[in-house]
């Protein structure tokens, strides 16, 4: 990590991250708490998802010269996001980057850089009345 400078060098630039998601969204969707929240054709999602991650960690901003402002949070508002949910991503994340291969202490620095948002992008409590 040390001789890069940023996180979307260091995990390997445009290739890595689009096979970072496209190892991401099919755990997505076999999470028994992720899956409902998705849509069935989840290319589009994909797609928005290699150009913003691209940006968040580093690289060239493609998200926002295609689609302003990215307002994340505000984006995520429509979806009842849980504590649980939040640790479900953040969980299909990191199972993604060890499918790759990425080394420690790169995969913690990238799960680490992701948990802000996603814990900022929790807007319901816990459903304890469930089972
Ligand atoms: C905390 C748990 C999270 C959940 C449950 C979640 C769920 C979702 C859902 C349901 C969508 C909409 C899919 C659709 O278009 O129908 C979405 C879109 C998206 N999410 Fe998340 N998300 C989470 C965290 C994150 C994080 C941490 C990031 C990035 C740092 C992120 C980036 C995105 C992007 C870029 C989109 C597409 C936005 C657009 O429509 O332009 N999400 N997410």
């Amino acid at each position: 990590m040390s001789s890069y400078a940023t996180l979307y060098e260091a995990l390997g630039g445009a290739e890595a991250i689009r096979d970072l998601v496209s190892r991401f969204y099919p755990k997505v969707q076999a999470h028994p708490l992720l899956a409902p929240l998705f849509p069935e054709d989840i290319h589009p999602v994909m797609e928005k998802q290699i150009l913003f991650l691209t940006q968040f960690l580093g690289g060239p901003s493609l998200y926002s010269d295609q689609y302003g402002h990215p307002m994340m949070r505000a984006r995520h508002l429509p979806f009842e996001i849980t504590p649980e949910r939040a640790a479900a991503w953040l969980g299909c994340m990191s199972s993604a980057l060890g499918e790759m291969s990425v080394p420690e202490p790169l995969r913690q620095l990238t799960i680490e850089r992701l948990s802000g948002p996603a814990h900022h992008f929790v807007n319901t409590e816990s459903d304890t009345t469930a089972n």
